[in-house]
């Protein structure tokens, strides 16, 4: 199978960026989602005076598709200021575990150079709604 053409959605992972609030940890983060319908959902992450309520740029470009209707994502590419590559927090894994199974995830460092993974090799084992049925049956 052909592999999809990311172009679009890395750079639009990369402008995502540059629209960071970060005031705080001066560590901007571009996310954007590729949906199976072909649109592009970007998302950077948005800090607060009240540190933890802090969003994380991959919620917010995956929780955007979402509430455009969106259900299937192909693919999520994340960039962050680092010589090395991204490591999605483990809130983000779990999210992106349920909101986007079989996407492919591409990590980005500050030199535009990738790294490919998958939700389920950055979180395997991650809580699931398989848990939540168990407790219902009990
Ligand atoms: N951050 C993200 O947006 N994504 C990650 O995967 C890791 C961290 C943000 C949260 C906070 O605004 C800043 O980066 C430093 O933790």
């Amino acid at each position: 199978m052909n592999q999809p053409d990311f172009t679009a959605l890395i750079e639009a992972a990369r402008t995502a960026g540059t629209l960071a609030y970060a005031p705080y940890s001066h560590f901007p983060v571009g996310a954007a989602v590729l949906t199976a319908s072909g649109r592009i959902f970007q998302g950077c992450n948005l800090e607060n005076a009240a540190y933890p309520l802090t969003m994380c740029a991959e919620r917010v470009a995956l929780f955007s598709a979402y509430a455009a209707g969106e259900r299937t994502i192909v693919a999520l590419a994340i960039m962050t200021p680092t010589a090395t590559f991204a490591s999605p927090c483990g809130a983000c894994r779990q999210v992106m575990v349920e909101l986007a199974p079989q996407s492919q995830v591409i990590l980005l460092n500050r030199a535009g150079e990738q790294q490919r993974t998958t939700p389920h090799a950055l979180l395997p084992h991650g809580f699931g709604p398989a848990q939540l049925d168990e407790a219902r049956d009990t």
